[in-house]
């Protein structure tokens, strides 16, 4: 389902050059779940960024069901991404002035979904999170775990065949984390998602098909 050939990349400022990624090659099968571990700046971030087709690599290629994404026109790349792929940030990126309902709502806004569609969707994903009850609270209301789970309402909402998750337990205390990780491992399991996580928690990643490390770049494991 997912498809990377030789990615390569660097990062250019006038003085230094950052070689972010190292000739990563990697495929992973549709309704897998896979971690990717690695020390701070090795690269991870980057990877997911690329694999989610919100950064292009300096080199190689990114298939995505057998689709080549490098050529293909921003809108259509727009809505390709849209449509296939939902987000979870390392840093939530929820809008500060919307409730949390409209937060979740937002990715739906691009289809051609009506509101009482779109409305029933964020409900539903809300549900499924345990935040039914905090749909009309702004994001500076709510805990880090609630944030999170709002950002992962926001991911889920529209159904995405691949869900990226950038540290999703990160912030978290481990009652709440593992109950973010059984949130993905229910959508992995009943929904067959492809899910690929960065994580710095192994017993996290010990619950995951596959675990991919990144040093310096490259892939180690
Ligand atoms: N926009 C940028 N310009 C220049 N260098 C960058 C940029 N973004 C990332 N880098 C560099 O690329 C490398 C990889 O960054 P990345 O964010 O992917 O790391 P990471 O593994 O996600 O780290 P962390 O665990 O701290 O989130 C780092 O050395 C970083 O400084
Ligand atoms: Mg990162």
């Amino acid at each position: 389902m997912i498809h990377l050939e030789n990615i390569e990349k660097l990062y250019r400022t006038d003085t230094i050059e950052t070689v972010a990624l190292h000739n990563i090659s990697l495929h992973i099968d549709k309704g897998e779940f896979l971690s990717v571990m690695g020390p701070s700046g090795c690269g991870k971030s980057t990877l997911l960024n690329i694999i989610g087709l919100l950064d292009v690599p300096t080199r190689g290629q990114v298939k995505i069901d057998n689709q080549i994404l490098g050529n293909m026109p921003d809108k259509k790349l727009a809505r390709f991404r849209n449509q296939k792929i939902g987000f979870i940030f390392q840093s939530f990126h929820l809008i500060n002035d919307l409730p949390v309902m409209d937060n979740v709502e937002l990715p739906l806004l691009y289809r051609n979904s009506t509101a009482r569609e779109r409305r029933r969707l964020a409900s539903e994903a809300l549900e499924k999170v345990g935040l039914s009850n905090r749909i009309k609270h702004f994001p500076s209301q709510l805990s880090g775990g609630q944030k999170q789970r709002v950002a992962i309402a926001r991911a889920i909402a529209g159904s995405p065949e691949i869900i990226l998750a950038d540290e999703p337990t990160g912030n978290l205390d481990s009652t709440m984390g593992n109950e973010i990780m059984n949130i993905l491992l229910t959508l992995n399991s009943s929904e067959k998602s492809t899910i690929v996580m960065v994580t710095h928690d192994e017993t996290m990643a010990k619950k995951t098909h596959r675990l991919v490390r990144l040093f310096d770049g490259s892939q180690v494991q």
